[in-house]
């Protein structure tokens, strides 16, 4: 029975930004990460008409594919892979809809587009047959779909924009979230330059397996870091976690994944006054993040634009107890 309510036929999912302990997340240490919700992956379903169309359409007009989408060749293509792997995982056949994906976060750039739009698809699929699933049924069938992108993930980004709360995540651990003390305000800043996690993930890898003794304690100081960045944000104590987001800058460095573009939009922000800055995400490109006050944000706003940011724009964490 498919669903024609109005309401339900649109469903959503977030964009997310990593916190801290990206890269060293993959080889089981922990990281943070926070869902953007001003920034959303959105499809909606049209139940088709009588003899209008037969059996399901997928358009995502502005994630440049405007065709609809062969579920027979769902092996390398990630919107095809979801509808087939939801509909299995529900043991039904494909319904008869249009399922309208639209996107408002930039690809390959580290916030969780991919994600986010296979979240967004295995909802609306779930809606159009009035099936619910949990979010831990949903995060399984994304992590799937994000081994297309990213070759092996460690499930953070999938975790995220499906539970949409902040994270202090470890792979194959349950998700745990946190406390959060006092609002921490970030910038996000686009350098404009895509970059493919995977090709940033595999040369970490390389570095990893060329020199485990000089890689192994960089993954071992981010994961005291990250945890240190929790307490901070469950004390509200803005200014350690500046610190421990600069730092964790440098160590990304050493792991080769940031980039001139990054690192000049990094030393931008702080030089404005931001309380702490980094890349965020996969790296290479993509965006970064800078940690600021009501009274720096717009200073530094200002200066990541003239340091050459495509886009900037701000998250609020807002205080909560879990
Ligand atoms: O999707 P991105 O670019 O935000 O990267 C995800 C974070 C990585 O730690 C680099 C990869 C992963 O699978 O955790």
């Amino acid at each position: 029975m498919i669903k024609t309510d109005r309401i339900t036929n649109e469903v959503d999912a977030p964009a997310k930004i990593i916190l801290a302990g990206e890269h060293a997340v993959v080889y089981g240490c922990p990281a943070i990460a926070l869902p953007v919700n001003s920034l959303r992956a959105i499809a909606t379903f049209t139940p088709h008409k009588n003899d209008e169309y037969s059996g399901l359409r997928i358009i995502a007009e502005d994630l440049e594919r405007g065709l609809p989408i062969d579920l027979s060749n769902a092996v390398d293509d990630a919107l095809a892979l979801t509808a087939k792997l939801t509909l299995e995982y529900v043991k039904h056949l494909a319904p008869n809809v249009t399922i309208n994906l639209r996107s408002q976060i930039p690809m390959a750039s580290g916030l969780g587009s991919g994600a986010a739009v296979s979240t967004a698809l295995v909802r609306a699929l779930c809606s159009a047959l009035d099936i619910h699933l949990s979010d831990a049924e949903i995060n399984a069938i994304v992590y799937e779909v994000e081994k297309i992108h990213h070759g092996t993930p460690s499930g953070i980004d999938n975790t995220v924009i499906v539970y949409r709360k902040p994270i202090y995540f470890v792979r194959e651990h349950p998700i745990e979230t946190f406390n959060v003390g006092a609002p921490f305000t970030f910038l996000i800043a686009d350098t404009g330059h895509s970059a493919l996690t995977r090709i940033a993930v595999g040369a970490v890898r390389d570095l990893f397996n060329a020199d485990q003794a000089r890689i192994q304690p960089i993954f071992d100081e981010i994961s005291v870091l990250v945890a240190d960045a929790r307490s901070t944000i469950e004390m509200g104590d803005q200014a350690t976690l500046g610190k421990l987001m600069n730092r964790n800058h440098e160590l990304l460095n050493l792991l080769t994944v940031s980039s001139p573009e990054l690192d000049t939009l990094v030393n931008a922000a702080l030089n404005a006054g931001a309380i702490g800055a980094k890349l965020s995400g996969g790296g290479r490109g993509g965006n970064m993040i800078a940690l600021v006050t009501p009274q720096t944000q717009e200073i530094v706003h200002q200066a990541l634009l003239s340091a050459g940011a495509k886009t900037v724009f701000a998250t609020t964490l807002q205080p909560s107890t879990v």
